[in-house]
């Protein structure tokens, strides 16, 4: 039998109860069988991000301006990737929330890297990355 180890985590009461709704509606059991298989969904997806291949593509973000260093992470990171990055967008939602789409090109590896960093900045609350082939397939 696979061995198996127990962790806690950490995550707003919000975001729990939210996150118990959907799982119990796609019929899963328990939270462990859930997240099991949202872990194998991810390490899925990012092995085919490691591709030498170059892609195009966008990340796009939502965070809270107003959380400490956000916006000056998120520039920092930007420029020390400045080869990646194509060009950005800012859209001002509301008085708390932005959106930006960074347009990237380079290795499939290359662009994974910048849009995990961007994506784990604290107060970036969702996002994803989009990314299709350099030479249009
Ligand atoms: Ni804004």
């Amino acid at each position: 039998m696979q061995q198996v180890e127990r962790f806690g985590v950490s995550m707003p009461t919000d975001l729990l109860a939210r996150l118990d709704e959907a799982i119990a509606e796609a019929g899963y059991k328990n939270r462990s069988e859930a997240i099991r298989d949202m872990v194998r969904d991810y390490l899925v997806r990012r092995q085919w991000d490691d591709s030498a291949e170059e892609v195009v593509g966008a990340v796009t973000i939502s965070y809270d301006h107003h959380c400490p260093e956000v916006l000056c992470k998120l520039t920092s990171l930007q420029h020390h990737h400045g080869a990646t990055v194509l060009c950005s967008t800012h859209i001002h939602l509301d008085h708390h929330h932005c959106l930006e789409t960074v347009v990237v090109r380079g290795t499939g590896m290359q662009v994974r890297t910048l849009a995990e960093g961007l994506l784990s900045i604290r107060g970036v609350k969702h996002g994803g990355l989009t990314i299709t082939a350099a030479d249009g397939l």
